[in-house]
C-alpha cells in the first residue's frame, strides 16, 4: 500500500485496466475503445505498442504499490500473440481478468486459465445472428457462444456477460439473456450496461438508440421488483439482483454521481499512456521507456491528474 495511488479526492486506485492492443476483429457501432483515442478499432500500429516486458514491469510496480485487481482489455486482448506470457507475469495474489469479445475464446479458454487468469468478461449484446452482424459488423455469434461455454468449462469464473442495451436493437432480448444466464447457474453473471455516448457518435446513428438511459433505469426497476436478493457494491455503486435464479448487475456510468466519486480505476493505453479518466483526454502521462523510480514518478503524476468527470474542474 502506498500514498502514490491515492488521488487528491482521496480515491485510492486498486484496479488497473491495461489495453494490451488497440487492434480488434470487430467494429462495434458504439465502441468507446477504452479511451484508446481514434475512431474505430483500426489503429494497430504495433510500433508504438508496449512490449510484453514493458507491460510486465508496469504490472510489477503496480503490484508492489498495492493494486488488487488487473484487467486486460483492448481492442481485443486475445489478438495479442504474447498474451499468455503477459498473464503469467501477473503475481498470483492479484485478481486478474480480461474483457474479450469472445470470438477467439473457445480455443484459448483453457490456456488462459492455465496461465493464471482468474476470470473473463465477454461482450455480447445479442443472441440474434442478424442483429449481431448489425452491431459488430461480423458474423461471429456462434464463436462467441462457444467461447462463453468454454470459459465456464475452463473455470474462468464467474464469467460476466457484458450486454450494452441499445434501444430498438436488443432491448427485446432481455428475457432471452436472463434465460441463458439462468441455464448456466451462478458462474455466469449478466451485466446490463448503459450506453455511454462519449464521442457524440450517437448523432450519426439511428435515432432509435436514443433514450438508452431511461431504458436501463426502467429495466433496473423491473429487476428490483422481481428480485429475491439485492446487494450493492458501494465501491462502484453497482447493484446486483437475483432475478428468478439469474444473477444480474446493472452498470450505469453516466447516471451515477457515485460512479466517479468512488472510481478506483486507472487505465493504461496499449501505447503506454496512463489515462487518469476514461471520459477525459489531455491529461495522460506516458510510461513508455520508463523504469524503476521514473516509472513510479510517472504513476504518481497520473494519479495526481485525476479529477472526477461529474464534478466541476
Ligand atoms: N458504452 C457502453 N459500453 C461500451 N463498451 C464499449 N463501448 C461502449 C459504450 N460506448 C463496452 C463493450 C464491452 C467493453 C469492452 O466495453 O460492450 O463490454
Ligand atoms: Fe470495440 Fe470491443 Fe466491439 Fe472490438 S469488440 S469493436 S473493442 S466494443
Amino acid at each position: 500500500a502506498s500514498d502514490i495511488l491515492t488521488d487528491t479526492y482521496n480515491r485510492k486506485i486498486s484496479n488497473i485496466r491495461i489495453a494490451v492492443t488497440s487492434a480488434c476483429d470487430l467494429r462495434c457501432i458504439y465502441c468507446h475503445r477504452e479511451g484508446e483515442g481514434d475512431n474505430g478499432c483500426t489503429r494497430d500500429d504495433h510500433a508504438s505498442q508496449m512490449t510484453k516486458e514493458e507491460i510486465s514491469e508496469l504490472i510489477g510496480v503496480f503490484a508492489e504499490l498495492g493494486v488488487k485487481t488487473i484487467k486486460l482489455t483492448g481492442g481485443e486482448p486475445l489478438l495479442r500473440p504474447d498474451l499468455l506470457d503477459i498473464i503469467r507475469s501477473i503475481p498470483p495474489h492479484i485478481e486478474s481478468s480480461l474483457t474479450t469479445n469472445g470470438t477467439h475464446l473457445a480455443k484459448l479458454a483453457k490456456e488462459l486459465k492455465d496461465a493464471g487468469l482468474s476470470r473473463v468478461n465477454v461482450s455480447l449484446d445479442t443472441m440474434n445472428r442478424d442483429t449481431y452482424i448489425k452491431i459488430t459488423g461480423k458474423d461471429r455469434l456462434k464463436d462467441v457462444l462457444d467461447g462463453i461455454d468454454a470459459a465456464l468449462a475452463a473455470g474462468l469464473t464467474p464469467v460476466k456477460l457484458n450486454m450494452v442495451v441499445l434501444k430498438g436493437m436488443n432491448d427485446n432480448e432481455i428475457d432471452d439473456f436472463l434465460a441463458f444466464v439462468r441455464a448456466r447457474g451462478e458462474n455466469l453473471i449478466l451485466q446490463i450496461i448503459e450506453l455511454m455516448d462519449i464521442n457524440g457518435w450517437t448523432d450519426d446513428m439511428d435515432p432509435a438508440v436514443h433514450g438508452n438511459a431511461q431504458l436501463v433505469a426502467d429495466l433496473e426497476k423491473e429487476f428490483a421488483k422481481h428480485s429475491s436478493r439485492v446487494t450493492t457494491r458501494h465501491m462502484h455503486h453497482r447493484r446486483k439482483y437475483l432475478v428468478d435464479g439469474a444473477l444480474v448487475e446493472v452498470v450505469r456510468p453516466m447516471h451515477n454521481p457515485e460512479f466517479c466519486a468512488n472510481c478506483n480505476r486507472l487505465r493504461v493505453t496499449s501505447d503506454g499512456l496512463l489515462k487518469p479518466c476514461l471520459l477525459k483526454t489531455g491529461n495522460e502521462v506516458s510510461v513508455k521507456g520508463l523504469h524503476g523510480d521514473e516509472l513510479k514518478s510517472a504513476i504518481a503524476a497520473a494519479v495526481k491528474n485525476r479529477s472526477p468527470y461529474f464534478f466541476a474542474e
